[in-house]
């Protein structure tokens, strides 16, 4: 089982979210967002989206948080915390929620946050049910 978040660990993902936003390079959609993640040891790692002239290129936040997360040796995704603006809320796209899956329990927190603070919370599990992941490649030599 996966230990909920406390108070300030989510604080935590907010102020780091929230200033990783402000760092994000979004000039086609002008959509900022910034991320998150919190590591079974306690560390956050944020990512802002990098966009590029050819769009498909570009890159969500919680890419560059996982990578960061990754970098520095952490394996395991606790929680994780989206934050963008808008009346809907940011929740992690598809792709993002896959990514995250790869180091997160299904009961793992995804928080999504507006620049007022937190919204909503999420497990991993309702927002990417039945997933794919490592264990379904372990009969091949996956971990
Ligand atoms: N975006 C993210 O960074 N994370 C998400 O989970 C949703 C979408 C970014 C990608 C693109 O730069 C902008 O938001 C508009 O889609």
């Amino acid at each position: 089982m996966c230990e909920m978040p406390s108070d300030a660990d989510i604080d935590r993902l907010f102020r780091a979210a929230k200033a990783a936003r402000s760092m994000a390079y979004a000039p086609y959609s002008g959509f900022q967002v910034g991320a998150a993640v919190l590591s079974e040891d306690g560390s956050v790692f944020a990512g802002c989206n990098v966009e590029n002239a050819a769009y498909p290129q570009g890159l969500c936040a919680e890419a560059g948080a996982v990578s960061a997360m990754i970098l520095s040796g952490r394996r395991r995704i606790r929680a994780a915390l989206v934050l963008g603006e808008g009346e809907a809320l940011t929740t992690p796209c598809g792709g993002c929620r896959q990514k995250l899956r790869e180091f997160a329990a299904p009961d793992a927190a995804i928080l999504a946050a507006g620049p007022q603070g937190l919204r909503a919370r999420f497990t991993l599990e309702e927002l990417l049910p039945s997933s794919f992941g490592p264990d379904n490649l372990a009969p091949r030599g996956g971990r």
